[in-house]
Formats: structure tokens, sequence, C-alpha cells
């Protein structure tokens, strides 16, 4: 069984109610299920979601230790966190896959959003097309593997 890290940060347990017109309707767990249904029965997704930057950086810390491709939404971390970019290093360095994935395009957005400090130690990044950019984040990871 492969595990494949799906890591939200804050607010994102929120999405079906948070500003639908901008995240879209479906829940986390909406995205978490449609990811699950998507990928061969011998890959895990192990979704989940926190409003505490220091038990995401933990998780960081797990997915090194233990060698996981992540998908990982930082949400507003995105743009100012240097020890969520510190702990995402850890996995460049490691050689294991960082796929940040945004549901909106932050490009497009407020200037406060257009900085994000955790994309130069990224693999790749996925933005802007709703709960697809996390569909495509994980498509990559199988193909990659
Ligand atoms: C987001 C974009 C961020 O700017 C914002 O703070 C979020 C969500 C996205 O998925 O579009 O919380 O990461």
């Amino acid at each position: 069984m492969t595990t494949i890290l799906v890591l939200n940060g804050p607010n994102l347990g929120r999405l079906g109610s948070r500003e639908p017109e901008v995240y879209g309707s479906e829940t986390l767990a909406d995205i978490g299920a449609g990811l699950a249904a998507s990928v061969p029965d011998d890959i895990e997704i192990d979704l989940r979601q926190t409003d505490d930057e220091a038990e995401l950086i933990g998780w960081i810390h797990e997915a090194v230790d233990r060698r996981l491709p992540v998908v990982l939404n930082p949400a507003a971390f995105t743009h100012y966190s240097y020890a969520l970019r510190d702990a995402a290093a850890q996995l460049k360095t490691a050689g294991v896959p960082l796929i940040e994935v945004h549901l909106s395009n932050p490009h497009a957005r407020e200037a406060f959003r257009h900085t994000s400090v955790i994309s130069g130690v990224a693999t790749g990044v996925i933005a802007g097309f709703g709960s697809d950019s996390y569909r495509l984040a994980v498509d990559w990871l199988l193909r990659a593997r």
C-alpha cells in the first residue's frame, strides 16, 4: 500500500460554506472521497486538515521520515509561513515529492496572495482548478511513482 498525504491548512475545514463563490460548494470530505474513489486499490489517500501551524509542520516531518509523497494546500500559510517552508524543504532534500495546490488562482486575487513562500521548495504547483487541482496533483504523483 502506498500512502499519499493530502494536507490542508487553516480554514479549509470550512469548505462548502466558506466563500463558495471562490472555493466552490464541495466540502473537504467530498474532495477526499472523490480522490479516494479515483485512485487504484493499492493507494491510500490520507487526507488531513488543521488550523494549527505546528500540527501541519509535524505532518510534514512525518512525511519526510516515512518518505510519503505530499499534496499540500497550505491555505493562508502559503503566503507567510517560513516555518512551513523550512519543513517542506526537508522533503526536497529527501527527494520526496511535494505538490502545492490551491482551489483558487491566488495570482488572480489580492496582491498578498501573489507570493508563495512554499513554491520554491515544491516539486510543482497546481492552482485555479477547484477540487480538480487536488485530482491533477494525485494523478501526477501516480504517474511519477
Ligand atoms: C487557497 C488560497 C489562499 O490564498 C487562501 O488563504 C486559502 C485557500 C486556495 O486553495 O485557493 O485559504 O490556498
